[in-house]
């Protein structure tokens, strides 16, 4: 497996791409045949690493998946969890609750964000599975000791459909000025 590891991470993009690229990524739930390259796995849960944490605890481990058996069995644990089975790789975002008790859930949200932004950023798609309902037979699953929580799946691959953004609520619905009930935007 490569060594490369990300250290330093330097922005020259303008603020409007990275708006752009935040607005434009998608769940992706249709993939392509061809493989991930191994380098560009790694390099996605190298740029994870860099997701915060509280007290920068890192709890999160990240198991890829990509033995089939393994892969179609984590793809039929419920029924939103098929596209699993057209995309070649799986990654298991699981997190360490001993490390973190209190925000390791936020914390693996965070990662997971990061593993969905990074695999954007390298034209791969990616859609987050749930995995909250089936906790204890992912671990099973995957050897997984019960105090490593899996927080999320993403399915990861090259896209095979060019998916419309889904809805947003409204601001006017959602952002407040103090406190609850006061508008903030008219
Ligand atoms: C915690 C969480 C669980 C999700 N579970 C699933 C799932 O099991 N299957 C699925 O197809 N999509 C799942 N999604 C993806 C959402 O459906 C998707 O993010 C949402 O519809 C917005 O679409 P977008 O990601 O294209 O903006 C999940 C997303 C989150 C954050």
């Amino acid at each position: 497996m490569p060594a490369a590891r990300y250290i330093v991470i330097t922005m020259s993009c303008r603020s409007e791409d990275i708006i752009e690229f935040l607005l434009t990524r998608r769940s992706i739930r249709q993939f392509k045949p061809d493989p991930v390259p191994d380098d560009l796995v790694l390099k996605i849960v190298d740029i994870a690493r860099f997701a915060p944490s509280a007290g920068n605890r890192q709890p999160w481990i990240f198991v890829v998946i990509k033995d089939k058996e393994l892969k179609d069995r984590l793809a039929s644990l419920h029924s939103g969890s098929s596209p699993l089975l057209r995309a070649p790789v799986g990654i298991v975002v699981a997190c360490d609750k001993n490390q973190s008790p209190i925000s390791y859930q936020v914390d693996c949200a965070n990662a997971t964000m990061y593993i969905m932004f990074a695999a954007h950023a390298l034209g791969l798609g990616t859609v987050w599975l749930q995995t909250l309902r089936n906790v204890e037979e992912i671990q099973k699953l995957l050897d997984l000791p019960e105090n490593y929580v899996p927080i999320a799946i993403v399915a990861l691959g090259y896209p095979a459909e060019k998916p419309q953004p889904r809805p947003r609520k409204p601001l006017e619905e959602i952002v407040y000025l103090n406190k609850f009930g006061s508008k903030y935007v008219t």
